[in-house]
């Protein structure tokens, strides 16, 4: 369309000096003049009209050119009113659809090989943790927190203890943000969850779009978030304040395959893996296959592994193997990856979508850069 505008705007600027003369003048005043003029035509008695045109028929090839000329003139006004002044009709809101969040997805994956000089390599693991805090607050009794809303923007709950460092993943999703100002920080938080564990070749995990920005008086009380100083009751409390099962509950801590602690941020120190950009079920291997033994330092109480003392366990990660029904759910996750994906995936798409009053029921599968 727009080369077609192009050209025809040259045409005109080329054309006769009586069709550019039409040309100013918007086609809304144009138009009726033709009508005006060829009603004359008609109307005029025949006398009157051999006095105009005596056998001359030139006057009618010049009438019926001005007016095939107008007519295009018209049409053109009525594709592109911009070119002649007039505002183009407004378009509808833009509405975005699945290509749009690909494009969205796309930019954080590439944003995530680009930045590479952070941490172990990769901001994956914090933003995974930045779609697990923005969701972790929901409570299902009263149905207030979770991932709707964004309010960790906000200083009452981005400074609760347990979102520290997070401030890092929303710095890193910024200029996303500017390049797509119409998604909402709500869903672009989880998008970008989703794409972390996708691009570090975790399994698929189903999104939809449809949370909304909330104010700050939206922001969840202190406390919501898991304490990793506690035992199994703890765990239990709030991932079921959340709606989660023991299986549930395990699968999604299977998530400390990624990324590490930071004394700077929550006090612990450590990865709990290998390989802390790659999600596996590594995390269940290591926890039920090595030996654990408390750190000794000044730090929070943690666990650290007996043979190479650099990798660590919270005291809530030991209990996944210290109780019975949660043991269980480790053994299978840590004998079969695939069926630790498979769980995995359908209890963080769960996470990802607690408190969010969906407009549709339609999921959708992004492309990573290993499709
Ligand atoms: C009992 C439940 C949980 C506790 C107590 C817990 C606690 C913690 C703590 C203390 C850290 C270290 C933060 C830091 O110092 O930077 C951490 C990191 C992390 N957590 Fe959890 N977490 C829990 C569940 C989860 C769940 C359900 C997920 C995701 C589904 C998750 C994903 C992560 C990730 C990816 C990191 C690494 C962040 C980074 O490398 O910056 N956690 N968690």
């Amino acid at each position: 369309m727009a080369s077609t505008s192009r050209v025809f705007t040259r045409a005109l600027r080329t054309a006769a000096p009586s069709v550019r003369n039409a040309a100013p003048r918007t086609a809304r005043f144009a138009a009726p003049q033709v009508f005006q003029q060829a009603r004359r035509g008609y109307s005029t008695g025949g006398e009157e009209y051999k006095e105009k045109y005596p056998g001359n028929p030139k006057g009618m090839i010049y009438g019926a050119g001005a007016l095939v000329a107008t007519a295009a003139v018209y049409g053109v006004y009525l594709l592109n009113p911009e070119l002649f002044g007039q505002q183009a009709k407004p378009k509808g809101p833009f509405v975005p659809k699945f290509e749009d969040y690909q494009k969205v997805y796309d930019a954080v994956a590439k944003r995530l090989a680009d930045e590479d000089d952070y941490d172990d390599g990769s901001y994956g693991p914090v933003l995974v943790r930045l779609a697990w805090h923005a969701s972790g607050t929901y409570d299902a009794l009263t149905g207030t927190g979770g991932s709707n809303g964004a309010t960790m923007r906000f200083a009452p709950e981005g400074d609760h203890g347990a979102n520290a460092g997070l401030k890092a993943a929303r710095d890193f999703l910024e200029p996303v943000k500017e390049q797509f100002p119409w998604i909402t920080y709500s869903d672009l938080w989880i998008l970008s969850g989703v794409c972390a564990i996708q691009e570090m070749q975790g399994p698929k995990i189903p999104y939809r779009p449809g949370r909304t920005d909330r104010d700050v008086s939206f922001c969840t009380p202190d406390g919501r978030l898991p304490d990793a100083s506690k035992d199994r009751s703890h765990i239990r409390a709030i991932f079921g304040r959340m709606g989660f099962d023991d299986r549930e509950m395990v699968a999604l801590s299977g998530a400390h395959a990624l990324g590490r602690c930071h004394t700077d941020r929550s006090g612990y120190d450590g990865p709990w893996t290998f390989s802390p950009t790659t999600l596996t079920n590594d995390y269940f291997k290591l926890l039920l296959e090595e030996k654990w033994q408390w750190k000794k330092w000044n730090g929070p109480k943690q666990y650290e592994d007996v043979k190479t003392k650099s990798l660590m366990m919270l005291p809530t990660d030991m209990e996944i193997i210290k109780d019975k029904t949660f043991r269980k759910h480790a053994e299978r996750y840590a004998k079969d990856n695939e069926v630790f994906f498979r769980e995995f995936s359908d209890a963080v798409a769960k996470l990802f979508e607690l408190g969010v009053p969906f407009q549709t029921e339609e999921k959708w599968t992004f492309k990573s850069s290993f499709d």
